[in-house]
């Protein structure tokens, strides 16, 4: 391993937040826009991209912006949201009307602020917003419901609900400014006009980069990438993407804010079901979920089998539960890249953005297993190739995998057997 290898920030998420659109709400899993514009570079114009994968809708904006068509799935419905409003040209008249009309909201939340108006079911709210601030918000939320409706498939007030998003997270104690989220000992007071000026300003610069042209297109849609997937019948002859890692982040956790407060999510059991839908999903229910998962007899690359076993036979606590993970992980892999090919035109590029773990001491070579999935189902040109070093301290490193689709062979696959001992184990569990 190159060990100048650095953890190139230009290559995460922190690049993005000055870049227009891109920036109008962080998830940090997401990738940069300076790596999506050299894996699309010299994609022709009448290539279609699929992001199977969506998140922030990072790939999608970046096709859309260069001129190319994308079509981008995720399980996550408020994502779905934020990529087409993301993805959309917005005209002039629109945005002017949108200014026109977030000042008429800004003058109703003041008339109703004392009033019980509704909060979401977070727990433990006051750890994230104080009471006072809660209130201003509440009335911000009611007063842009009134106005506008709640977030919707498609219209400018969209941005609007964008705008709240972000401010919701300003004024809360979290800080998202590293891998996952922290909170801050106490969170803020912020009076009604101080709310009002800061929701003006953030408003502002997201109008004032909507208005920039896309020249391409690009549309998000509510999917299961590992089920087969037609969207238009359009065959795909690029896929650029950045799926889960199996590191057991979880987006719900980082979404939950903007979801309960949007109303894409009401409650904790529905953020579980949610996760446990994710491929990598491990919050609350889809932990619990997990200690009960048997895969449903897909065949998977003999590699797997000594990591698993591995994380197994570390006897650690949670052992089982790992092991199983990491199992699911690559099941799921595995199926998303066997109903992709169904999808794919011949000669498709596949471009993943990867990233390697480690469980008990139990190195986890995200790449290599993946590289032996393409390599089973019958993709050629497969290769990896690491882009950065992800942590100071620990061998975890970020990668791009590449394979190439050729079409269907009939090449005799070297299948992960399941033995009756590592099943038995599991089943243990
Ligand atoms: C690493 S994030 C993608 C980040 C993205 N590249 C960006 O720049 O924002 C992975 C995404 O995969 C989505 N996902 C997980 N399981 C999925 C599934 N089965 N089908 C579709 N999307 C899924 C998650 O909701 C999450 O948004």
């Amino acid at each position: 391993m190159d060990v100048k290898l650095t953890q190139r920030s230009d290559y995460t998420f922190k690049y993005n937040a000055q870049l227009g659109r891109h920036g109008w709400l962080r998830l940090t899993p997401a990738y940069s826009v300076k790596l999506v514009e050299e894996m699309m570079d010299g994609v022709p114009r009448d290539a279609f991209i699929l992001d199977p994968f969506s998140g922030t809708g990072t790939s999608g904006l970046v096709a859309a912006e260069q001129g190319l068509s994308a079509h981008c799935l995720d399980i996550n419905p408020f994502l779905v949201w934020l990529g087409n409003a993301k993805c959309r040209n917005y005209s002039q008249v629109e945005l002017e009307r949108l200014k026109t009309e977030s000042d008429k909201v800004l003058a109703d939340c003041k008339e109703i602020v004392n009033r019980d108006n509704w909060m979401p079911q977070i727990h433990n709210i006051t750890r994230w917003w104080c009471k006072h601030t809660l209130n201003v918000l509440a009335a911000l939320r009611k007063a842009l419901v009134n106005r506008f409706g709640d977030p919707n498939k498609d219209g400018v007030a969209n941005l609007a609900w964008i705008a709240f998003c972000r401010l919701v997270i300003e004024t809360s104690s979290v800080a998202f400014n590293h891998v996952s989220m922290s909170f801050h000992d106490k969170a803020a007071t912020y009076e009604v006009e101080q709310i009002e000026s800061l929701y003006q300003k953030i408003l502002n610069a997201i109008v004032e980069s909507a208005g920039e042209e896309l020249t391409g297109s690009a549309s998000v849609h509510y999917e299961d990438s590992r089920q087969p997937v037609s969207i238009d019948g359009v065959q795909y002859s690029y896929v650029i993407t950045s799926p889960p890692y199996p590191n057991r982040i979880s987006y719900i956790r980082e979404l939950r804010p903007y979801m309960y407060w949007t109303k894409f999510l009401d409650s904790a059991r529905e953020a579980g079901e949610l996760d446990w839908k994710a491929i990598g999903g491990t919050w609350g229910i889809a932990t619990s979920r997990l200690q009960d998962w048997k895969s449903n007899g897909l065949d998977l690359p003999e590699s797997l089998k000594p990591v698993v076993s591995q994380i197994l036979e570390s006897k650690k606590q949670n052992a089982l539960l790992m092991a199983n993970y990491v199992w699911k992980y690559f099941h799921d892999m595995h199926l998303h890249l066997q109903n992709l090919q169904k999808s794919l035109k011949k000669g498709a590029v596949l471009s993943y953005i990867v990233g390697n773990s480690s469980f008990y001491g139990v190195q986890v070579h995200t790449e290599k297993l993946l590289e032996d999935s393409l390599k089973n189902l019958g993709f050629t040109n497969i290769e990896s190739k690491v882009i950065r070093k992800r942590n100071s301290k620990r061998e975890l490193f970020e990668y791009c995998v590449y394979a190439t689709w050729k079409g269907s062979t009939k090449r005799e696959p070297q299948y992960f057997c399941r033995t009756k001992g590592l099943d038995r184990q599991l089943a243990l569990f």
